[in-house]
């Protein structure tokens, strides 16, 4: 059956006025229909419940982009259809293509770039690639979870460093903890404490640990990069390309809307990057994925766009809940980290009745925080009346938050 593009566009709209609202409100509504096919249990998180007639949901739970991928590469991805039965390596855009594309951003080479199903699939490689059960992980805690999450079923040992008081990376504790490990993961922005370090701090950290444990893999993985607003945070990204043993893991999932297509990448010296491209899974990157981020590489517009959108609606969230009495951390995110004097499963169970999913536990802070994702201004303006109402008054079960 033939699908023209027209046709595609006009299944997946709404019949709202503009185009780029109308895909939208699609995306919106898929959104909402897919909350009803989770999988109880799947990936140990519990299915989102079947809400009563007229609640619609807000998922604001797993740091998407709210509105998916800008217009131009969902063009890109209909205008793909006839690539279908294409091999990613013998397709047009090809795999290759991509690679090309992304180390062009970078004045880099191809060798430079290794393609992932997602950064995720970037970290699990560098974890097999870099630790072993005599070098281990060192990380954050919390942090994001995928490579520790590895150290465990690879048996390797792991180090989590816990974030300072202020919620960032703690510097020091993890050079020192860094010295023979086989790879540190350094999350910048971190996932989920939303706090960066500035360009310096980085530079200076990768140094030292360089100097203290020259064969230790430093990962920096800044799948939040295009979110960040505070003046002295810049990618590690040339400082990767020149530094052996570094790299950086980059998405399209968060601001560049795509996070169903799973394509990320691993950016470093060739050496490094060999290293990584021998475990990647052959034709890992779809051929609409592929069209999708090209597309978007050139779409500066749809980022700039995205950023605006993001930092004003954080904002907004910010101080709804600081008004609270809920002051987050210094979010450089799409997404807060939340000192709520209470459990987050309390928390998360209490909004989920009311629609509104929120992120899950967070160790060791899983008695006192909860992780918002920033949705829609409209979303964020319904999701804070449910903060209101959950969170007033505060019944306190685990003492207050530090
Ligand atoms: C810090 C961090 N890295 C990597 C990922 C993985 O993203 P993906 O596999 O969709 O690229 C996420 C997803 O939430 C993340 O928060």
């Amino acid at each position: 059956m033939s699908v023209s593009r027209r046709g595609f566009l006009h299944i997946v709209g709404s019949g709202r006025t503009s185009p780029r609202q109308e895909m939208s409100g699609a995306f919106l509504a898929a959104r909402g229909l897919e909350a009803h096919l989770a999988e109880a249990g799947h990936n140990g998180r519990a299915a989102r419940p079947l809400l009563p007639p007229g609640v619609h949901e807000i998922r604001i739970n797993s740091n998407e982009n709210p509105l998916g991928p800008g217009r131009a590469a969902l063009d890109a991805i209909v205008g793909t259809f006839p690539e279908a039965g294409r091999y990613p390596f013998n397709s047009t855009p090809s795999e290759g293509d991509l690679a090309e594309a992304v180390a062009a951003k970078f004045k880099a080479k191809r060798e430079n770039v290794v393609m992932g199903a997602g950064s995720q699939e970037i970290l699990k490689s560098a974890m097999r690639a870099f630790t072993s059960p005599a070098r281990g992980l060192v990380t954050a805690g919390p942090s994001f979870e995928t490579c520790p999450g590895m150290a465990k079923k690879l048996g390797h040992p792991l180090t989590e460093v816990r974030v300072d008081s202020a919620f960032r990376l703690d510097i020091e504790p993890m050079i020192a903890a860094a010295k023979g490990a086989g790879l540190v993961f350094f999350n910048n922005p971190n996932n989920p404490t939303a706090t960066v370090h500035g360009a310096t701090t980085v530079a200076d950290f990768v140094e030292r640990v360089r100097k203290a444990s020259p064969d230790t893999v430093v990962l920096i993985d800044e799948a939040y990069h295009d979110y960040v607003t505070d003046p002295s945070y810049r990618t590690a990204v040339p400082l990767a390309l020149e530094t052996p043993n570094v790299l950086v893991a980059r998405t399209f999932s968060k601001a560049y809307g795509m996070a169903g297509m799973r394509i990320g990448y691993g950016i470093g010296r060739a050496d490094t990057i060999s290293k990584l491209a021998r475990l990647k899974m052959p034709y890992n990157v779809s051929v609409f994925g592929i069209v999708a981020a090209i597309t978007s590489l050139h779409d500066q517009t749809h980022i700039d766009e995205e950023v605006a959108r993001n930092t004003e609606v954080r904002a907004f969230t910010v101080k709804a809940l600081d008004d609270l009495g809920f002051t987050p951390t210094s979010s450089q995110a799409n997404f807060l980290f939340v000192g709520i004097q209470r459990p987050a499963k309390e928390f998360r169970d209490a909004c989920a009745k009311a629609g509104v999913f929120v992120g899950r536990d967070f160790p060791p802070f899983e008695k006192t925080h909860a992780r918002i994702s920033i949705g829609t201004m409209d979303e964020m303006v319904r999701a804070t009346d449910v903060f209101r109402n959950v969170l007033r008054p505060a019944t306190s079960s685990a003492g207050k938050a530090q």
